[in-house]
């Protein structure tokens, strides 16, 4: 089976970074177009950054990364320095990348790449406040329907939020542009808070990076021993939950997942619940299904996937 075509969206971010380590070293499942980034964890300067960092850690130079929307559709940016610290990737020693910033715009890369390709062949990966799939939406409408599949990290329903008691951060940070995705008609699956607060990192698995021996697995344990404490001191867990990997986990091993097909709702007007995923779990609504909403993972699995995928760089 050909390699699927994708275009990642993110905003780097330790667990993005790792998303886009376990494309890296997938070629034969994962075509990775690019990499489109968005503020989101922290301002546009720093994910731009992160993220050619990224590809520079796995020696993956020629790998075309743009810059985004530096702010949402409607509102102003929210930032998540007390999660991945003041550089958006607070663990290992990080350095000035040499590999080109492209000069066109993420928003019109993923147009023109939406067009360039045929139709129903390109899934988008967003990874962050889903801000630069939504502006490029408004922008060119017709690239709606040739969009094959969107397979995003976001949302929360059984887990409640993790930025306000009722929403999860990406959702939350863009609103508008979440509910214009999830209204849009395109084939959507979510990897909310429900699925990804199950694949957690424990001192067993972040040592299995390590012990890789790599440029990539110590730089990826030094990412997670940081990123992980939010989550240990918050919620008294072992590890911290590896959110965007699942994304890109998903298109290469779907087994390891199970979900239910049904209707998501974004609220955009209600200080107290503004950005909640109101998900119709039990159908007790007659609002059509519009999501494939993940609630499950074989963790084991996942990380065996990962560090397995993750010794290849
Ligand atoms: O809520 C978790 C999400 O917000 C992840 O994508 C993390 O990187 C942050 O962007
Ligand atoms: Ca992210």
């Amino acid at each position: 089976m050909s390699p699927r075509k994708i275009i990642i969206d993110t905003d780097p971010g330790q667990d993005d970074a790792v998303a886009i380590l376990l494309a890296l070293g997938s070629p034969d499942e994962i075509d990775l177009l690019g990499i489109t980034t968005v503020a989101g964890n922290v301002p546009l300067a720093l994910t731009q950054k992160n993220a050619r960092i990224t590809c520079e850690v796995a020696d993956r130079p020629e790998v075309k990364v743009f810059a985004g929307c530096d702010a949402p559709l409607e509102r102003a940016l929210v930032t998540a320095e007390h999660v991945h610290g003041g550089t958006g990737l607070d663990g290992p020693d990080l350095f000035e990348p040499t590999m080109p910033l492209q000069d066109q715009h993420g928003v019109d890369f993923i147009i023109d790449t939406l067009r360039a390709e045929p139709a129903g062949t390109v899934t988008l990966c967003p990874l962050g406040p889903l801000t630069n799939i939504g502006a490029a939406f408004r922008k060119a409408p017709d690239v709606i329907d040739r969009v094959q599949e969107i397979v995003l990290m976001g949302g929360a329903y059984f887990e409640v939020g993790n930025i306000t008691p009722a929403a999860e951060f990406n959702i939350y940070v863009d609103p508008e542009a979440a509910q214009e995705v999830l209204a849009s008609g395109v084939r959507v699956t979510m990897m909310p808070l429900d699925v990804t607060h199950k694949a957690l990192t424990s001192r067993a698995r972040v040592q299995a990076f390590r012990d890789l021996g790599s440029r990539v697995g110590s730089f990826t344990a030094e990412m997670l021993d940081f990123f992980e404490r939010f989550d240990v001191e918050k919620y008294g867990s072992e590890g911290g939950p590896l959110h965007d990997p699942c994304v890109i986990a998903y298109l290469i091993r779907p087994e390891l997942f199970s979900g239910r097909h049904i209707n998501v709702e974004v609220e955009t007007s209600s200080a107290l619940t503004l950005g909640m995923t109101v998900a119709d779990w039990w159908g007790v609504t007659d609002r059509p299904a519009n999501a494939l909403f993940i609630g499950e993972v074989d963790a084991d699995g996942f990380f065996a996937l990962l560090t397995e995928r993750l010794g290849r760089l």
